[in-house]
This record gives structure tokens, sequence and C-alpha cells, in this order.
């Protein structure tokens, strides 16, 4: 599995991580989410994604692989998303927040403790990251940082004490190439791929499972719009593992990627995406491709193709 140096954090990430809102938000039995984290760990991932925010994700977690702590990256995020009034983002509920996540992914640190997606104005005043930067101080989280997108994640990307961003990179979500990551690069900031592979946007949406129908929905617009397929771009055999192993293989190509966080609760799509990234980065031709697809579709389409939370 091919790592790669983790920005400043003094880490090594594999480009492979495991992302954990759907094992919480769909409820995934918990003997399958051992599964997949087990066989991840064995083949050399080592980041794993959740929050706590992803319902029953960080428990899951916590009794699926605590055993092999040392093994992984160990990744959360604190605050309600999308709702910068409610009171998780006083200082004493993301001091709980943190202490909480400790004690549900039994450990006695986490590697890194992201702000999941508070507004800009939240993130100006300060006093949230602040609060973090206490819970670093305390030892209880080795490093801090922010997950969301577009103004709000390139203004984390400059901030002194932020020293990981994660943001969403995928065929269908390419603003914040542009917006966030040369940035990040300038600063060394580590970058973690959120959405990597665009929540499979190539399936119709009847067939996404749960809460992905409406999720996934705007990403399915925006590839229908953008008119590619793993034909026009070399690849052959079953178009679904072609659109996954192509989708993954973009984002890892985008300099300043340092891991990108796949959500699955299939241990085969598990071992597909690693089969997928041994593959390396895309083809030159092909991110050309992806990127001028993105671009026109965009532009015909009236509107500024923002990056989606
Ligand atoms: N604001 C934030 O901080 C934020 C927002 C979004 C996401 N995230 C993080 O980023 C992670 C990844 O994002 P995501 O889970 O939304 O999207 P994603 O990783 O782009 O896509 C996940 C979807 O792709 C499917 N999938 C995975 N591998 C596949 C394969 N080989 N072939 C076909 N389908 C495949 C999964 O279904 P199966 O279960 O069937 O495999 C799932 O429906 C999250 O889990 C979370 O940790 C953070």
């Amino acid at each position: 599995m091919e790592k790669r140096r983790f920005g400043c954090t003094g880490n090594e990430v594999s480009v492979v991580g495991f992302g954990g809102a759907p094992i919480g938000i769909l409820e995934t039995q918990q003997q399958q989410v051992a599964r997949i984290l087990n066989l991840l760990l064995d083949e050399g991932v080592n980041v794993i994604d959740t929050a706590a925010a992803y319902q029953g994700s960080e428990q899951a977690i916590g009794q699926a692989v605590a055993h092999r702590r040392d093994q992984y990256v160990l990744v959360s995020k604190c605050g309600e998303p999308g709702n910068p009034d409610s009171d998780e983002w006083k200082p004493e509920a993301l001091k709980a927040t943190v202490d909480r996540a400790l004690t549900r992914l039994r450990t006695d640190h986490l590697d890194v403790m992201l702000l999941h997606t508070c507004g800009l104005e939240l993130l100006r005043r300060g006093e949230v990251l602040e609060t973090l930067v206490r819970a670093r101080q305390a030892g209880k989280v080795r490093h801090v940082g922010y997950s969301g997108d577009n103004e709000e994640a390139a203004y984390a990307a400059a901030l002194p004490d932020v020293a990981v961003v994660e943001t969403s990179l995928n065929i269908c979500d390419q603003a914040n190439i542009d917006r966030v990551l040369p940035e990040a690069r300038a600063r060394n900031v580590a970058i973690i791929a959120k959405r990597p592979i665009a929540n499979a946007a190539w399936k119709d949406l009847s067939e996404q499972p749960g809460f992905y129908q409406d999720y996934a929905e705007n990403y399915t617009r925006r590839l229908a719009r953008m008119d590619i397929s793993p034909a026009d771009l070399g690849f052959e055999g079953d178009e679904s593992d072609a659109w996954a192993e192509l989708a993954l293989r973009f984002t890892l190509s985008l300099p300043g990627v340092h891991t990108a966080i796949i959500g699955t609760t299939n241990p085969d799509h598990a071992r597909a995406n690693l089969a997928a990234a041994a593959h390396g980065p895309l083809g030159q031709a092909a991110i050309q491709r992806i990127r001028d697809a993105f671009r026109h579709a965009e532009s015909d389409s009236g509107k500024k193709w923002e990056g989606l939370t």
C-alpha cells in the first residue's frame, strides 16, 4: 500500500483510508464493521475517519479495532455540521465531545480532531479552534484541523494551528482543487480527501442506500451533465468497477492529496478499492478530460459548482 507523508504531522498515511460515515448512519452490523476494518488494516490501510455526528460510528470502530490502536491514524470530528448556532460548538461541549470520543474509540489520544464543517464566522471568531488547541496541549489530541469546503476550508488551511484539512475532492467536486489545495501545499497542511469516489454517483439514485439517496443526488446530476464514460477514458470491463477505479485514481492524482477516505459497508468494495489504488495515478490525458468535462458542464449549467459538504 502506497504511503504518503501526511503534511506537517510527522505521520505517514496510506493513500486509501476508511470513511466511517456510512457504517454509523446506515447502522451496519458490528460483525461486518469488524470484518471490513480488520481486512483494511491487514492490507496496510492506516487511516480511520469518523465523527461524533456519525451516530454509532465511533463506538463501532472502537469495538472493532481498538486492540490494534498503534496501527492507524485516528481522525474524528466535533460540533454539529451545518448548524453554527448549535450548543455543540460551545467550548464546554467541544471539550466533552473530545473526552467522549476517547471513551467511544477506546483510546487515550486521537491523532487528529477536526471541526466538523462549522461556518466561516465561527472559525473567524477563533474560540472553537482554541478549544481544540487546548485539547492538544492536554495531550488528548495530536493535531487539530478543519473538515469542510470552499472559502471556509481555504481560510482554515491558512491558520497556523491547523495541521489537517479534510475536504471534498472527486470527479464531480473539483472546486476545492483550486481553492484549497494550493494554500495547503504551500503550508504543508495534511489533506484528507472526503467523498473521494463521489458517493458512487454513476449508480442510479434508486440503488443508493438510505440517506445516500438525497446526499448523492447533486453528484449524480453533475456526472450526468459531464457526459463522460469509463470507455472514453480508456477503461474496459465492468462499468461500475471501472467508474470506482477511475474516480479513486483521479482523486489520488491531485497534487497535495495525502489520503482518500472511502466510505464502505461492503468488504468486496473495500478490497476492490485497494486493488484500484494499486494501479497508481491516472494518466495525464484522462485527468485533463475529467477536468475539462467538469469545467464545461459547470459552465453549461449556469451555476457555480461549489464544493459539497
Ligand atoms: N463534512 C464532512 O466532514 C464529511 C462529509 C462527507 C464525508 N466525510 C467523510 O468522508 C468519507 C467518505 O465520504 P462518503 O462515504 O460520503 O462518500 P464516498 O467514499 O465517495 O462514497 C461512498 C459510497 O460509495 C460506495 N462504494 C465504495 N466503494 C465502492 C466500489 N468499489 N464500487 C461501488 N461503490 C462503492 C459505498 O457503498 P458500499 O457501502 O456499498 O460500498 C458508498 O455508498 C465519509 O465516510 C466520512 O468519513 C466527511
